[in-house]
Parts: structure tokens; C-alpha cells; sequence
């Protein structure tokens, strides 16, 4: 079954967030169960595409109105992440090193979807699946359908999986002309509140969508940034299917980029000496309990309650408890950390900005990870923390609620909370402290995390029973 991935990330070539660690892990593992996956993605001038070697396997030009756009497909030569690699060249439009946040991303993202079909079309392939990954690529299932250039294609099933509903991708009706000719009876199927909104016309128009998890699927209808009646009337058409991680990229016992690999059974002996290495690193102290937090800092996340809340508990329980904040977004709340760092230089440290490699030291080192998202479609952050012995203490919705069971509850290994408030945050972390210092509890469900399955295998079969249903030609 030849499926294509459209997406504007996947690590290791390109990565803001989860959506990169989803494109470039779950088709790894659809190879791995004899399926036939490729990711097609923008081109980026980043690190990855430098050192790599790719082919030019097609060369034509689309039209955005009445600008004629050379364009390229390159093709990683050596299908090194596990799977086909495609870029989508546009010298001048994509071809830029960051992913997001250029004026015209509007026309980036409307021509990488013309040139990725375009080339399909042209070249007479015949995919048994277009599986479109947030509102980048969402415009594709309506130009499949209603577009006469795509006629040969109209039949071919899509997925569209929905990573964040915050973000439509919403522009004008005054950039129509963008779209090769279509039929115009069915405009109000790429119509959301008067602007043509991809994530809506995808949701409408997909085989099917999905949801990273069940709980976020039932969340929309109630809260996706003005696309709720929406998802209150295309529910039945969604899936929830949880995301999963990259147990090989994800793995204590082999990891290259934290300071001691888990290779004897001791987790607390190892979990110490990445903590010492990190603590080291940033001032802090490796006998207390290490909180932390990884992400964008941004709304969603909670991250605007982080200085607050830590403060908060540092004022409670002074001298007992290091924070580490790791994470980039909102300029106020970067601000606010590096106060909060400047007033309790001895007890919380702040690294802004992205670094992977340390990410995966404080999943190693530290004891907590904290989480007070107000929405998390999924979260792959608990996953990883989870697999590297680290307790999450999250906000009940969405895949945290998923994901997370406390550890009150039968089973549980986790700390939950209801609400985004600073209150609620410091409860959290008073628990976190109580339980650090019951060090034979901690051991118990430091093993009990380590040991729970969130690798793909589960939902890449989730996907491919999906793919069946639409397609019953290739089962
Ligand atoms: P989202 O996609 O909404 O940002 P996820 O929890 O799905 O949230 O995934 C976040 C991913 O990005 C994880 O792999 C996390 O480790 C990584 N990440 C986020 N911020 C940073 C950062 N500042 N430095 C390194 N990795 C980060
Ligand atoms: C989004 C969501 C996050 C999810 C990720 C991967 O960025 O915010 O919750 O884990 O996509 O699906």
C-alpha cells in the first residue's frame, strides 16, 4: 500500500514540535508492517538538507495566480530515516531555513501542495493513500475532488490528521486565484467564517480525520478556536488515535545525546548521574528534587503560569526543590522566567531557545516534568518522561488525560491536576516533593513507567486498519 505523508515537519530534517517526531517515527514503523510510506515536505535550507545527498527525481512549474513557479522534487538518496524522503524546491518561495512565520507563508504552504500534486498527476503515480498532517496540507483532499487538473486522482482516499486545531492556516477569499480552476458550486467546502480555512475544508473534505487522541477528538466540539460547530457536526467522521514515540530515537539504554545510558536495573543510580551532569551544568543542586518543564512557551501550554506557580513553591518550600525550564516562544513569559532566574539564581535555572540534545538529558535527569497545558492534542513530552523514568505531572485534558493515570489511582504512575492555575500548579508540586522524599514509592513507579508501551506499534496498526477501510482494493 503506497501511502504519502504531507507534512511541513519531520525529524530529523525539519522540527518545531510533536508534529516532526509523528512524520518522521510512525512511517518507520508502517515500513516495518509492510506498507510503502513516503513523507513529502517543503525544503528547507537547514543542517539536514546540507549534509545529505538527494536526487532530482521531477522538475516542472505551477501556477499561484498568475505567478509562474519553477519548482523540484528532490529524493533523499539513500532512504536513511527508514523511509522515502521527499522536498518540495521552490527556489525564492521554499527554499528558506525556517519552517514557519514568513510573511507569505500563505502562498509557501498553497505551493507546496500544487507542486506535490502536480507531481503526482504528471507523473501518472497512484498512491493508495494522501495522508495530510495539519492545516499545511489541508487543501489538498477539496483539490483532489474539485479541481479538474486532478481528475485522474479524484478517487484516491485521504487521511487528515489533525495535530493542534488552534492553528487553521485561515486566509482571504481575495487569494481564490491561488487555486488552479475548481468547481465552483462547492466553494463552501473550503468556507469558514467568511475566509477559506484549510483545516475546516480538510476536516470536510478527508476520507476521514483523525485526532492524536481520543479525549482531544471529543474536546473540539467544545473548544477549537472558533471551529467548534464544526467538529459538533463532523464528529462521526474522527477518529481518536493516540500518537506514539520513536523507541529508538526514545531509548535510555542507548540514547547518545544524555550522560549515562540505563544499562543496569538501578534507575535511581542512573537517573543520578544525568542529574548531577545537568545540575552541574546549570547551577543547581542534584539532592533535591528536579522539576521541569520542556516546550513552547506558549499560551497552549500553560507556559504563562510557569513563573508564577514556581515561585510560588519556591517561596513554600525554600531551599527544597530546583527548577529547569527549557523552552522558546512568547517574549513576556521568556521574560518572566529569567526574572524568576535572576530571584532564585540557586534554585532555578532557564535555558530559552531550542536544543534537542538537552532535551533529552533533562528527560534523563530530571524527576518531574511538569505539563499544565491548557490544550495538548497529544503531548509526546509525558511519553518521553515516561520512558526515561521521569514523573509527569500534567493537566487533565487531551492526551495527558490519556496518557497519564495518577498515581493515587490503581495502576497509576502519574500526578493530574484539573486546572491552569497557579494554585493547581503548586499542589501538583507539593505532591512531587511529598512523594520525592519516599524514595522505595518513587522506585515503584519509576519501574512501573519504564516499563508501559507507548512505542508506534499500537497505532500504526490503528492507521493501517484505517487506510483498509477507505481502501478496500489493497487489502
Ligand atoms: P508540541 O508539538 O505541541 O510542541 P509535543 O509534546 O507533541 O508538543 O512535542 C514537543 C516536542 O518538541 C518534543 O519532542 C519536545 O522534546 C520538543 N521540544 C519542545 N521544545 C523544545 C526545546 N526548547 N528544545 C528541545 N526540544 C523541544
Ligand atoms: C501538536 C500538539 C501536540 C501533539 C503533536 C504531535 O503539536 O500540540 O499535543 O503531541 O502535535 O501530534
Amino acid at each position: 500500500m503506497r501511502i504519502f505523508h504531507l507534512s511541513a515537519e519531520c525529524y530529523p530534517v525539519a522540527k518545531v514540535g510533536g508534529l516532526a517526531d509523528v512524520v518522521g517515527a510512525l512511517p518507520k514503523y508502517q515500513r516495518l508492517a509492510g506498507l510503502d510510506p513516503a513523507v513529502v515536505m517543503p525544503y528547507y535550507d537547514r543542517k539536514f538538507t546540507r549534509e545529505n545527498v538527494f536526487d532530482t527525481v521531477f522538475q516542472s512549474a505551477t501556477l499561484l495566480g498568475t505567478r509562474r513557479l519553477y519548482f523540484e522534487i528532490l529524493k533523499e538518496r539513500t532512504d536513511k530515516l527508514g523511509f522515502e524522503l521527499y522536498l518540495v524546491k521552490i527556489p525564492g518561495l521554499i527554499d528558506r531555513e525556517n519552517i514557519y512565520c514568513y510573511p507569505d507563508e500563505t502562498e509557501q504552504f498553497i505551493a507546496f501542495q500544487l507542486a506535490f500534486l502536480d507531481w503526482i498527476n504528471y507523473s501518472q503515480q497512484s498512491p493508495d493513500i494522501i495522508h495530510c498532517h495539519d492545516h499545511h496540507s489541508g487543501l489538498v483532499p477539496f483539490l483532489l475532488q474539485y479541481s479538474k487538473l486532478y481528475t485522474r486522482l479524484a478517487k484516491t482516499p485521504t487521511v487528515f490528521t489533525l495535530h493542534n486545531g488552534q492553528y487553521h492556516g485561515a486566509f482571504g477569499w481575495d487569494k481564490l486565484s491561488y487555486l488552479p480552476e475548481i468547481d465552483l458550486t462547492k466553494t463552501g467546502l473550503l468556507d469558514w467564517s467568511g475566509g477559506i480555512n484549510p483545516l475546516a475544508s480538510a476536516v470536510r473534505c478527508a476520507s476521514k480525520y483523525t485526532t492524536v487522541s481520543p479525549s482531544y477528538l471529543e474536546e473540539l466540539a467544545v473548544s477549537a478556536n472558533g471551529l467548534e460547530y464544526l467538529f459538533f457536526l463532523e464528529r462521526s467522521r474522527g477518529i481518536g488515535i493516540i500518537n506514539g514515540i520513536d523507541t529508538e530515537v526514545w531509548n535510555p539504554a542507548t540514547d547518545p545525546m544524555i550522560a549515562e545510558k540505563y544499562t543496569s536495573p538501578k534507575i535511581a543510580e542512573w537517573k543520578q548521574k544525568n542529574k548531577e551532569v545537568l545540575c552541574t551544568h546549570f547551577n543547581l543542586e542534584p539532592q533535591k528534587p528536579l522539576i521541569s518543564f520542556i516546550g513552547r512557551l506558549v499560551f497552549e501550554k500553560g507556559a504563562d503560569m510557569l513563573a508564577g506557580a514556581i515561585e510560588r513553591s519556591l517561596v513554600e518550600y525554600e531551599g527544597k526543590v530546583n527548577f529547569l525550564i527549557l523552552g522558546a516562544g512568547d517574549p513576556d513569559t521568556e521574560e518572566s522566567l529569567q526574572e524568576l532566574k535572576e530571584k532564585f539564581p540557586k534554585d532555578c535555572n532557564v535555558y530559552i531557545g531550542y536544543n534537542e540534545e538537552l532535551a533529552h538529558l533533562v528527560y534523563a535527569g530530571a524527576d518531574f516534568l511538569l505539563m499544565p497545558s491548557r490544550v495538548e492534542p497529544c503531548g509526546l513530552n509525558q511519553l518521553y518522561a515516561l520512558r526515561y523514568g521521569t514523573l509527569p505531572l500534567v493537566r487533565s485534558t487531551g492526551g495527558l488525560k490519556d496518557t497519564v493515570i495518577d498515581f493515587g489511582d490503581k495502576g497509576g504512575y502519574g500526578i493530574r491536576f484539573n486546572n491552569t492555575s497557579v494554585e493547581d500548579i503548586d499542589y501538583a508540586i507539593t505532591r512531587a516533593i511529598v512523594l520525592f522524599e519516599d524514595a522505595k514509592k518513587l522506585q515503584t513507579l519509576r519501574k512501573r513507567m519504564m516499563a508501559l508501551d507507548f512505542s508506534w506499534h499500537i497505532s500504526a496498526k490503528q492507521y493501517m486498519d484505517l487506510y483498509k477501510s477507505l481502501n478496500p482494493t489493497t487489502i
